[in-house]
């Protein structure tokens, strides 16, 4: 498979979206959601360099189940476990793809009633959007790829790449 962005490149912005998140929340705690299952990779890289102090928690969507399209349908199968009432939230996605998913959660975790929710995507594919929605922090912008790896999965296959690469339209197309 043919390598879009590779594990160095990776790790450098996640260590400068790190920074980042660092900064803009310093001296208060925080609060990672984590979107299973593709966002479990990225959490944990970036969770380890954020200085400040921290917990987790993990949210659980159905939404591209075994296709590399959208259902146009979102649900919830796992919720937060933890009360966010008043607390700095950030939602960590592995990549915005129509929107669907991040409006979704999005007002799922507002009706929680944290003192402040952001969210972070590693990647953003702006051309495909459905709905108005952009995330706070975003690691890559790319083009309209289907790309797995580092967490993303083709029906739950690739997750474990080290790289994000890109699925070969020939793989899923005619499946
Ligand atoms: P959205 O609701 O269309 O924005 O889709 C968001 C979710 O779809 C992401 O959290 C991913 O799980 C999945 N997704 C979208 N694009 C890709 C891709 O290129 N590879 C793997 N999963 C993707
Ligand atoms: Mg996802």
């Amino acid at each position: 498979m043919q390598v879009l962005i590779g594990r160095e490149q990776i790790a450098q912005r996640v260590a400068e979206m790190a920074a980042q998140i660092t900064a803009d929340f310093a001296g208060q705690s925080l609060i990672f959601v984590g979107v299973l299952k593709g966002a479990a990779i990225f959490l944990s890289d970036l969770a380890r360099q954020v200085k400040l102090d921290a917990t987790f928690d993990f949210i659980g969507v159905s939404s591209y189940a075994d296709k590399s399209h959208t259902s146009g349908e979102v649900k919830l199968t796992k919720d937060v476990e933890q009360p966010l009432v008043g607390k700095n939230v950030l939602l960590v996605e592995d990549i915005l793809d129509t929107g669907l998913t991040l409006t979704y959660i999005n007002s799922l975790l507002a009706a929680h009633q944290p003192r402040v929710l952001r969210t972070v995507a590693l990647l953003d594919k702006p051309s495909r959007r459905l709905k108005p929605v952009q995330a706070d922090y975003v690691g890559f912008t790319i083009p309209d790829h289907f790309v797995v790896g580092y967490g993303m999965d083709y029906a739950e296959q690739y997750r474990n790449l080290p790289d994000i690469c890109i699925l070969p339209t020939a793989a899923w197309k005619h499946g």
